[in-house]
This record gives C-alpha cells, structure tokens and sequence, in this order.
C-alpha cells in the first residue's frame, strides 16, 4: 500500500516526535543479540528522516538514547554509543544531500566524548541546510530538561533578572531544550507500548498520539505515512468544541 501520494499537505504536522521503541525484541524474536536490533534500527531512522523530509516535515524529533538508558548493561550502552559514533560519521553526507540539519537534545555533556566530537563536526557541517531539521535527544529525559530550566529560572529570580509575575508558557519554553522548535502535534512510538517515558512532557501536552504494533527496525516509509494520514483525519479542538472548530 502507498500511503504517500493520500496525505494532504495543507494539513502537514511540522514537528514529528518519535519513540523508537521494539530493536530488543527484535532481535530477540530472530535469536541474536539486542544490539543486532539496534544496529537494524538505524535503517529505520534513515527511511524515517528520508520519509518526513520528502513531504515536507519540518522538524523531526527521534529519542535515541534516554537518560534512564545509561542503567543498561554496559555492554549495550557502549555499543549504542559506538553505533551512533559511526551512524553519524556514515550518514552526514546523507544529511547534506538532503539538506538536512542536525541538532541535539539533552545531557550530551555525559555522552562519550568521540561522540561529542562526532555529534559536533556534523551539527557544524549541516548547520546550514534548511529543509529539516532532524532531533536526536541523546542523555535526554524531560524531567531533567524541566529541572534544569526550573533552576535555570530561579537563579535569574534570585538575581532580579526575573519577576515571578513574569514566569508564563512562554518564559517556560524559552529555558526548555527545545526553545526553537514548535511544540510537535504528532508522537509516534512503535512497538506496541502506550507510554511517554518521561519524553518531552511539556511540548506533548497537545500533540496527538499514534502507537503502532511494529518493532522499531521494521517501521518502513509507509508506516510513518500512515501515522501522517491518521493524524490529519484527526480533529484538534485544544480544549474547544466540536462545533467551535468546525466554525473557525
Ligand atoms: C529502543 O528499543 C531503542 C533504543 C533505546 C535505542 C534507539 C537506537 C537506534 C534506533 C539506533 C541508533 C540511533 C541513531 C539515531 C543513530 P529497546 O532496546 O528498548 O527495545 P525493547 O523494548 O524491545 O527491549
């Protein structure tokens, strides 16, 4: 089935948000290891940046490493970190033929320092490309992110550069990691499970949700068009009535 040619791009989402859930199982299901599942995932994230930019998404937010991650073996963290070295050193030249910019979110401060070096030459090399910009949230959990902007804040409080009365959605957003990207309307996760795991807490707050049963390595271009479809039969009332919106 080709999905692609139904969507209607008057009605696209800008900011997609995924959780790339299921490459344990995976691999699990064909008898190899976890990181077998993770290594496959990578051509998921590639089909994935491909499909979004093609139809013109603007943002494309993927959570590729959370900070409740780091309490994986450690076998399986050196891996992931050793994969995304070389994922990102494979596929910059791939970002540029796209045009796709590169940008982080999170603690990329406790990352391995080749993959900071790594994360950087590529953020450097694609910071000008204009078609999408692709997200990866690295060491990245939303209740650090919002603690960190909360002390952020209170240290201007307490040096007056602040007034509490001050303090709104907006002011919140600008001390957030994401301050430059619109909130996302669409968060996919794969696998099956319908949770948040602590990702983007605030920007979701009135995204729609698509969970599919898919493992992370199997979810094709058509799966993330068929999110699209679903999201854009969708009707968005933020907390108005059917009736409001229908006469907007
Ligand atoms: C979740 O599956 C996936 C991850 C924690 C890592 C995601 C990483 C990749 C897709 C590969 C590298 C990414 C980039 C951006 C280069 P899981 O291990 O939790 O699966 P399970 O729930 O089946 O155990």
């Amino acid at each position: 089935m080709n999905f692609k040619h139904e969507i209607n791009p008057e009605k696209l989402p800008q900011h997609v948000a995924i959780i790339m859930d299921g490459n344990g199982r995976w691999a699990k299901q064909k008898g190899k290891l976890r990181i077998f599942g993770h290594q496959n995932g990578v051509t998921a994230v590639r089909d994935t940046a491909e499909a979004a930019a093609e139809i013109g998404v603007k943002y494309l937010t993927l959570y590729a490493f959370s900070t409740e991650n780091w309490n994986r073996p450690k076998i399986e963290v050196e891996a992931l970190m050793t994969l995304l070295v070389a994922t990102i050193n494979k596929e910059t030249t791939t970002l540029l033929k796209n045009d796709i910019k590169l940008e982080t979110i999170g603690d990329t401060e406790s990352l391995p320092e080749k993959c900071r070096k790594e994360l950087a030459e590529a953020i450097e090399k694609t910071k000008h490309c204009k078609r999408m910009t692709l997200v990866l949230a690295l060491s990245y959990s939303s209740k650090w992110e919002i603690i960190n902007g909360f002390k952020n804040i209170a240290e201007k409080v307490k040096t007056g550069k602040i007034n509490v009365d001050d303090i709104d959605e907006n002011l919140i957003d600008e001390y957030l990691c994401t301050k430059n990207y619109p909130d996302p309307e669409l968060m996919i996760r794969t696998s099956g499970e319908h949770r948040i795991s602590n990702f983007l807490l605030w920007q979701l707050a009135y995204a729609e949700f698509y969970f599919t049963e898919k493992l992370w390595p199997d979810f094709s271009k058509d799966d993330f068009y068929q999110a699209i479809l679903d999201y854009q039969k969708r009707e968005r009332r933020f907390g108005k009535t059917s009736e409001q919106i229908s006469n907007q």
